[in-house]
């Protein structure tokens, strides 16, 4: 027993110090997403894209001379409550050096302020409330804000589907939705749009039955009906919409953006439309590349969610790379000078509110696939 321990314990502690020192030279990176619950789709999907983007950094020989990135990632379940939990851990205990996430608004909301008065930088693929970033210097977003979106929906509203008149059903629970909805009316009844109802619901799966409010929208005869949703209700919504007899059409921002509202909606949504932040239809080569390297990884096609989360990572990348370091603080400082970044959602330039402006897609439903309308332009 003395000689095999002689001979077998040497190796083993190599190999555990060896194991020890490489860990210690990976880039730990946070990030927390809703993998399970009511928008389990964002967090899915997201992930899959942050995913993408560290396998080919770490591929391309890895950041700061050749130090590998690590994922830790965390399911917030898409629950209030477990974001902070979930932010809190990966800060306190797997020591990461940034944060990445959330895509909705409300989940985003509960976790900046700890990465703020942490000092620990937090970006958001996809969290559009304008009140996101403002909680702090540490908190920044790849995407455009709901202040845009609500205008671009306006603006669709008005020019493209040429509706003068509309009624609105908004989430009571979501700071997102609520948030849309305001920006929307703003643009829309200073620009000439009148609107004629506007009900309410609680998502986050607590309400399934949308009758009540739709038969008050009905008799407002409104012409096109505004959902500042997420997918799961909005499916549901669209298809008790079809059996009162609603036949206008229905439209929202990017909360509508998942693989999972055609398969909840089914043809209900014909003719519906969208704003998001891209198109897998869009011919630039950087989109295609993406499409093509998430698709062979992934099996399925990307939705808006993906390849912002992959945007994201991107762009942390680059200021680790511009940082030089693992210091939060000059990562912080890095971000703020994000300027024309290529990214696969459009180019990135981090303004002085850490926000970042760029146009949205306008995407239309169709028996179940999602195709590009039009392009809408800060
Ligand atoms: N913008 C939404 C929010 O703030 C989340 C979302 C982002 C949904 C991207 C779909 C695509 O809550």
């Amino acid at each position: 027993m003395k000689t095999f321990l002689r001979a077998v314990l040497p190796i083993a502690l190599c190999t555990f110090a060896l194991s020890l020192t490489s860990r210690a030279q990976d880039i730990v990176v946070g990030e927390f997403a809703s993998l399970t619950g009511s928008e389990a789709t964002f967090g899915v999907n997201s992930s899959n894209g942050v995913e993408l983007a560290r396998e080919q950094i770490d591929s391309a020989g890895g950041l700061l001379n050749g130090r590998k990135i690590k994922i830790v990632l965390e399911d917030d379940q898409s629950k209030p409550g477990q974001p902070s939990a979930a932010v809190k851990k990966l800060i306190a205990s797997d020591k990461s050096i940034a944060i990445l996430g959330e895509i909705a608004s409300s989940r985003s909301l509960e976790a900046a302020p700890i990465c703020q008065a942490a000092k620990i930088p937090m970006i958001t693929p996809g969290s559009t409330n304008p009140k996101v970033t403002t909680i702090g210097d540490y908190i920044f977003r790849v995407c455009f804000n709901d202040k845009f979106q609500g205008q671009a929906d306006a603006r669709f509203a008005l020019e493209n589907l040429k509706v003068k008149k509309v009624a609105i059903l908004a989430d009571v629970k979501s700071d997102y939705s609520q948030g849309l909805q305001r920006y929307f009316k703003e643009y829309f009844t200073s620009h000439g749009g009148v609107v004629a109802e506007e009900r309410s619901y609680s998502g986050g799966g607590t309400d399934r039955d949308f009758r009540a409010q739709l038969t008050s929208l009905k008799s407002a005869q409104p012409d096109a009906i505004f959902i500042p949703g997420y997918y799961t209700e909005v499916g549901l919504i669209a298809k008790q919409a079809r059996s009162l007899g609603i036949k206008v059409p229905l439209f929202g921002g990017d909360g509508w953006d998942s693989p999972k509202l055609a398969a909840i909606g089914g043809s209900a949504l014909n003719g519906c439309y969208f704003t998001t932040h891209f198109s897998t239809q869009d011919p630039n080569p950087k989109v295609q590349d993406f499409v093509k390297n998430y698709q062979a990884k992934y099996k399925v096609m990307p939705d808006g969610m993906a390849p912002l989360g992959y945007d994201a990572m991107m762009i942390l990348g680059d200021a680790i790379k511009t940082a030089g370091s693992t210091d939060a603080d000059k990562i912080r400082d890095a971000l703020t000078k994000v300027k024309n970044f290529e990214g696969v959602t459009g180019s990135i330039t981090i303004d002085a509110d850490r926000n970042a402006s760029k146009s949205a897609v306008v995407l239309e439903v169709q028996n179940g696939a999602y195709k590009f309308a039009t392009r809408i332009a800060p």
